[in-house]
């Protein structure tokens, strides 16, 4: 794929005591471009999904790795899917959810590593039309209401784990499960892959897991992808794991992007320091869980969501943020609630964010290097609060600001306020042209000045918007 080197915004930060003295920060802004219009260009103007983990799972009301972790046989576990009943689930009402959240695509587990299909497949009858009472194939549901709301639709797909049918990857604790990994291959990871893709034609194939691939292995499906679509966006985990993105080689990465690989998938639940992709997404838990944990109410705030995303923005990534309806097919209310409100911010600020682009400034989103004390920490908050073991880079970060950009313009997230005017140097002279607040774009309210390369800003004594105001620098 033509990679279109972006002008970055460089925000370099020299002073960091922003709001107990003088806000003074060092701002190189650059001119900002577009990056470009390549088939993941949708992405970089989306820049907001949900995930939804949803499946026979949900019934135990425990996680996704459930049948995995409590080593539930084969007989049973389908047992259970032949009740799989979820009368309440409702297309509509769920893209609407992730439409008020500001949502722009969905990323859902068509198969997760169960194995049970959430479509109606040919391949294999173990999915929810043929083997459960409830027989509608909610992937195609989904598919045809966010169609109507104008909403991207992805799909995730875990290509080798599969716990279900003989040969599948991933730890074997039931004969029924012994098998022949190439077998499994041509008689179920590569035909459903086929089906998934000629049936609900998504926007993004979102692999998983990559246990037991080969680069071979790789083009396989790759290939089955673009054959049918080539404009279908391919994730890095095709390959790689999350947790291997940030110590790829440069020829790694190469071998990926002629893989035909679109985005780079992090590591669960963290935002990287950088990436050296344009295209690549933070995958984020709400609370703690992906697949439906009744025991888990430890939700993000609002505010946690809209500097997560932020965070991610100001970077140059998306952000998937995931939520688990249970197994009556509700999305948890906790889950809409906050959802919806850091919507509302993103009704007024979303300028700010679809199709913004990054700013670099050392010395802040380092959520991957926590020491092993740190880490020791948060796993036993994580463990108190019910999340189970927290992983690395799940600990949110209490930014005093952000700044995201676009061509003539400078956005600062502010998230804490500041009781003094903000000082920001590194701009060319007679650059700042204008600053208003996004939620009041009559230029009132925000004073500023500038004096060489150094802009002063002065804010009124409260914020517009607790959860973050965001100031607007028209720049030239
Ligand atoms: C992990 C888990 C999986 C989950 C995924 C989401 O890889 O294996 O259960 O779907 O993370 O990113």
């Amino acid at each position: 794929m033509k990679s279109n080197k972006t002008n970055l915004l460089t925000l370099g930060l020299a002073a960091c005591a922003f709001f107990s003295s003088p806000a003074v920060a060092q701002v190189i802004p650059a001119s900002t471009a577009d990056k470009g219009t390549g088939r993941a260009a949708w992405l970089d103007e989306a820049k907001y999904g949900m995930f939804i983990h949803w499946g026979v799972y949900s019934t135990l009301a425990n996680g996704e790795w459930v049948m995995n972790r409590t080593k539930i046989p084969v007989a049973e576990y389908e047992a259970m899917a032949a009740k799989f009943n979820p009368t309440k689930f409702d297309a509509d009402a769920w893209v609407a959810v992730a439409k008020n959240a500001g949502m722009k695509y969905i990323t859902i587990t068509s198969k997760h590593h169960d194995g049970f299909a959430m479509f109606d497949s040919d391949v294999s009858d173990y999915n929810i039309v043929d083997f459960t009472p409830f027989k509608r194939d909610v992937i195609k549901e989904l598919k045809e209401a966010c169609d109507k709301a104008g909403i991207k639709f992805g799909l995730y797909y875990s290509q080798t784990q599969d716990w279900n049918f003989p040969g599948g990857e991933g730890s074997k604790w039931d004969d029924a499960q012994k098998g022949d990994f190439q077998n499994y291959i041509d008689k179920k990871g590569i035909p459903q892959l086929k089906e998934i893709m000629t049936k609900y034609d998504p926007s993004h194939i979102w692999f998983d897991t990559p246990h037991g691939m080969t680069a071979e292995l790789g083009h396989r499906f790759e290939g089955v992808v673009h054959d049918i679509n080539p404009d279908t966006l391919i994730n890095s985990r095709l390959m790689y794991h999350g947790n291997k993105i940030e110590g790829l080689k440069e020829e790694q990465l190469e071998e990926l992007k002629d893989m035909g690989v679109d985005f780079l998938s992090y590591r669960d639940r963290s935002i990287p320091p950088h990436s050296p992709w344009e295209y690549w997404e933070t995958c984020m838990t709400l609370n703690g869980a992906w697949g439906f944990n009744a025991k888990d109410n430890n939700w993000k705030s609002p505010k946690e969501v809209v500097m997560q995303l932020v965070e991610v923005v100001s970077k140059g990534g998306a952000f998937l943020l995931n939520v688990g309806p249970t197994a009556e097919g509700i999305i948890p209310a906790p889950a809409i609630e906050n959802l919806e409100a850091a919507g509302e911010w993103l009704k007024v600020n979303g300028e700010a964010i679809y199709g913004a682009q990054q700013t670099i400034f050392d010395g802040k989103g380092d959520f991957v290097t926590l020491s092993a004390a740190e880490q020791k920490a948060l796993d036993k908050e994580a463990l108190a609060t019910g999340a189970g073991k927290a992983k690395k880079g799940h600990q949110q970060k209490d930014y005093a600001w952000l700044a995201t950009g676009r061509k003539g313009k400078l956005y600062l997230h502010l998230f804490k306020w500041p009781s003094e005017p903000m000082v920001l140097h590194g701009f060319d002279k007679d650059q700042v042209t204008g600053a208003h607040f996004l939620a009041d774009p009559g230029m009132d309210g925000v004073k500023f000045s500038q004096d060489g390369g150094t802009v002063t800003i002065e804010l009124p004594a409260k914020p517009v918007d607790d959860l973050c105001t965001v100031v607007c620098l028209e720049l030239k």
